[in-house]
């Protein structure tokens, strides 16, 4: 039994019982799959050709497209041959707008940080006299006596690093240059060898990002960054970690991201003639499921009760055993997590934020595909996840997509007729295709300010008005036409949306409150995020999503994650430093919270229900 496609010579194998969305994915083309599979989130759309197949669901599919034939990919059980379409805006895109945060001047800023260059891999210059009848000691032996000649005791050596001594040590010619972290032997190198090189890696729940570092300047050679290919297992860290326990999953999802990074690495590596065995040291910052997938370490006790994640603080592992493109004996070292929803990439964003030094209050938010906060300042520090869902990366809106070419990601609505101005992502001309967060952000707060939504979010149909129509889901506001359909946002869409936008405005208010504070003592809120680069803060100030507070405490720090591994890749300081902030954060679980729930009901209105705390919305609403 085969798929075949209309745009591929070679037919597609398909197991009974298997639905299109499997068999495709089996051969390497990607679908969008936010639900991962559930026929919930409409996203996996294909158009059915030839075949009369089972079809299990059709989810949110409108009467108009079925009628064209289209169809679900996870709902649909061929039992014979079918032909397919699998039209552009099905597939994942990869590559666009991935957020890898600025390169220029880091070491600069390690340096305004109290370190230096002094990453965990150190060298040491050893002569060793050559074997002969008379000193017929071992090589190691005789490493050994080289080493605590220089001072270095107690060093480890695998068996890996043992078979391959011998060899390493005739070829330097037994004047070498010895290579360790943290008391592991890595290897051995001619005397005049050029330093070696590090990665720095961001495993996102959305991207993968990869530094490629020189040690010996500290400098940044080359950046890479691809989709985090879980993707295809779901959108969100839950449906992943479902995926690892109860679907057998988890060398699966390890092995995936695993194959990401070493394709960035084998590329970035190929284009600067770095050998792979001159890798010697990665850092990897992720949010605490990433990092169990990662390492493979099983993931199920982050989603229940009392969410205790499996390992918070990692030992630093080889290379061999993260299987990534680098010196198999090479360090690893993965960032701490603080808690099953605050993790080792917040670890690594407040680290690289400083806010952790100095005596001003900060707020450090992450908006990304959830959302984490944290307060403090270099007494205190608390977080929490506010759990806003992946809604601003698309997921759960019927139009939504990423922040990829042909995504609506800006929006201007003016006149009573409410003409719409839209900014797409792409080349001038490009044909929007969807919206993405910043997109929503924007349109919904033009529509409050227009009045065609009211603070609880609902439309009202004008008769005036062709923007504001009853559609197959319900009321909706038509943000643009395209050939291929409108783009629309319904009521549904908005009411996902400010169910996000209440999380995240509810967590910075519950997190405050929890100190005896009021927002107003806010000295400066960092931004962190892939989405925070995009973000409009007046816009998410009127959608009620960030405090009212003076524009220019708002400081966009754009990846973090990657920026704090760096920092612990070329200073080992900043390992201990990570330990320390993780330690010093203390943890606040806002699902049991009954302040965050009174919060969240309140800030599910436009701005607020209490209007008096966003002066400068209030002032807009009256004008
Ligand atoms: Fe098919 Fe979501 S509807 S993956």
């Amino acid at each position: 039994m085969n798929i075949f496609l209309s745009d591929r010579a070679t037919p597609i194998p398909l197991k009974p019982g298997r639905h299109v969305l499997d068999a495709l994915k089996e051969a390497g083309i990607f679908l969008n799959a936010s639900c991962g599979g559930k026929g919930t989130c409409g996203k996996c759309k294909v158009k059915l050709l030839e075949g009369k197949p089972v079809i299990k669901g059709h989810g949110k599919l409108t009467e108009e497209q079925r009628a064209e034939g289209i169809v679900l990919a996870c709902q649909v059980y061929p039992d014979a041959d079918i032909k397919v379409e699998v039209p552009e805006g099905s597939r994942l895109a990869v590559g666009e707008k991935i957020a890898v945060s600025k390169t220029e001047g880091l070491m600069g800023m390690v340096k305004a940080a109290g370190g230096g260059l002094g990453p965990i891999v150190k060298e040491a210059h050893l002569q060793l006299s050559a074997p002969t009848i008379d000193d017929a000691r071992s090589d190691l032996e005789r490493l050994k006596m080289a080493l605590a000649d220089s001072g270095i005791e107690g060093t480890r050596f695998s068996r890996d690093f043992l078979a391959g001594m011998g060899k390493a040590l005739r070829a330097a010619n037994w004047d070498m240059s010895f290579r360790h972290a943290g008391g592991d032997a890595i290897s051995i190198r001619q005397a005049a060898s050029r330093p070696g090189f590090a990665i720095a890696v961001d495993i996102g729940t959305t991207t993968v990002v990869v530094y490629l570092i020189n040690l010996a300047d500290g400098k940044v050679l080359d950046v890479g960054s691809t989709y985090n290919s879980q993707i295809r297992f779901g959108d969100d860290v839950i449906t992943r970690i479902v995926h690892a326990t109860e679907g057998g999953g988890l060398e699966e999802l390890a092995k995936t991201v695993r194959q990401d990074i070493k394709g960035i690495t084998r590329a970035l590596a190929g284009r600067h003639g770095v050998d792979r065995g001159e890798i010697e040291l990665a850092v990897i910052s992720g949010n605490t499921t990433m990092s169990h997938l990662f390492w493979g370490l099983d993931p199920g006790s982050i989603r229940e009760e009392p969410y205790v994640p499996g390992v918070s603080i990692y030992p630093v592992l080889r290379g061999a055993e993260a299987g990534l493109f680098m010196n198999p004996e090479g360090a690893v070292y993965t960032f701490p997590s603080v808690a099953s929803y605050v993790g080792g990439d917040i670890v690594s964003g407040v680290m690289a934020s400083r806010m952790h030094t100095k005596p001003e209050i900060a707020l450090f938010m992450d908006i990304g595909t959830n959302g984490e906060i944290a307060i403090g300042n270099n007494e205190w520090l608390i977080t929490a996840a506010c759990s806003a869902g992946p809604c601003f990366e698309g997921s759960g809106i019927i139009h939504g997509m990423r922040a990829t070419e042909g995504a609506i990601e800006s929006v201007k609505i003016t006149g009573a007729d409410f003409r719409v101005e839209t900014g797409v992502i792409g080349t001038e001309g490009t044909a929007p295709r969807g919206i993405c967060g910043s997109g929503m952000i924007d349109a919904i707060s033009e529509m409050f300010l227009a009045g065609a939504v009211d603070m609880k979010g609902n439309l009202h149909e004008l008769p005036d008005s062709k923007r504001i129509r009853r559609g197959e889901n319900g009321m909706e506001f038509v943000i643009a036409s395209t050939p291929a359909g409108d783009i629309t946002l319904t009521e549904v869409d908005i009411e996902n949306i400010l169910r996000a936008k209440a999380a995240i405005y509810a967590g910075i208010s519950t997190l405050v409150k929890e100190v005896g504070l009021t927002p107003d003592v806010i000295d400066r809120v960092y931004v962190a995020g892939g989405f925070g680069n995009y973000l409009n803060i007046e816009r998410a100030i009127i959608l009620g999503m960030l405090p009212d507070m003076q524009r220019d405490k708002f400081t966009f720090l754009g990846n973090t994650s990657i920026t704090g591994a760096y920092m612990a890749a070329v200073s080992a300081k900043f390992q201990e430093e990570a330990a320390e902030v993780a330690a010093r954060m203390t943890y606040v679980e806002l699902s049991v919270s009954h302040g965050f729930m009174d919060e969240y009901m309140s800030s599910l209105f436009l701005p607020h229900t209490d209007v008096g705390l966003f002066p400068t919305v209030q002032k807009l609403i009256k004008k």
